[in-house]
């Protein structure tokens, strides 16, 4: 794997299996993503989105095929390794939040970082819940939360360890026209400042179009893989 490479996805099949029938989902996915690169995955609903970035972070395994992420091969990692690398290198903004209803969103922002055993975690969840308008919710459980705020605290949860790659299934899907831009640009500003790679699933085609490329989807094939304009005038 070349060093400016952050995901390979090789060959890449996902089938499930239930009552008794097989679904194919994915079918010989091929792709690698660049370091610090930001990119949209889009297609319609069913297509195998939300199924492909579970695999890419390791939340799930392939049928067949590799996954290599920051030079680390994710197929035959078990559970407890799978979590360290997830811990280590990803965030990741769940289509449903997957929030800890036990938890408040001040203390489901701070997970990421106590397992990573850093300091000032406190400071820095209630910080990262300020750059996402919700500093006065700090105490409020899940249930409590509206679905937008929900997202939100999802996203101030990926953001919380800085890490090299943040998956985002659909990020502002649950937002208002300007909620969604101030979300827009803090991911933007993690792909610029810190240097997280960004791979969003989304319908909204403007988002799309601010990353360096889109990559559609139909029925589990890639139909196209192309650089947005915005990459193309970067490089002229
Ligand atoms: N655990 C599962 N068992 C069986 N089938 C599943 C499972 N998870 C997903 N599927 C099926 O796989 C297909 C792809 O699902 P996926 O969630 O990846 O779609 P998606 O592109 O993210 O759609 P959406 O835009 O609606 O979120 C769907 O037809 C879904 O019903
Ligand atoms: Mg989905």
């Amino acid at each position: 794997m070349q060093d400016t490479i952050i995901l390979d996805v090789i060959n890449v099949y996902k089938t499930y299996k239930s009552a008794g029938k097989s679904l194919n989902v994915l079918q010989d996915i091929n792709f690698s993503i660049d370091k610090g690169s930001s990119i949209a995955i889009t297609g319609p609903s069913g297509s195998g989105k939300t199924t492909l970035l579970g695999l890419c972070a390791g939340l799930d395994k392939s049928t067949s095929g590799k996954v290599i992420l920051n030079n680390i091969d994710l197929t035959n990692l078990s559970e407890d390794e799978l979590a360290a690398v997830r811990n280590q290198n990803i965030g990741f903004i769940f289509q449903n939040f997957q929030l800890m209803p036990t938890l408040t969103a001040l203390e489901n922002v701070m997970v990421p970082l106590e397992l990573r055993r850093e300091k000032n975690i406190k400071s820095v969840a209630l910080d990262l819940l300020d750059k996402v308008g919700l500093a006065d919710r700090s105490h409020h459980y899940p249930v409590q939360l509206s679905g937008g705020e929900q997202q939100r605290v999802s996203l101030a949860r990926a953001f919380s360890t800085k890490p090299a790659i943040l998956f985002a299934d659909e990020p502002t899907g649950n937002l208002d026209g300007e909620t969604s831009v101030k979300i827009e640009q803090l991911l933007f500003d993690l792909n610029t400042q810190a240097g997280t790679t960004l791979v969003i699933v989304t319908h909204d085609l403007e988002l799309a179009s601010k990353t360096n490329r889109i990559i559609k989807i139909r029925n589990g094939n890639i139909i196209s893989d192309e650089p947005t304009e915005k990459a193309l005038k970067t490089i002229v």
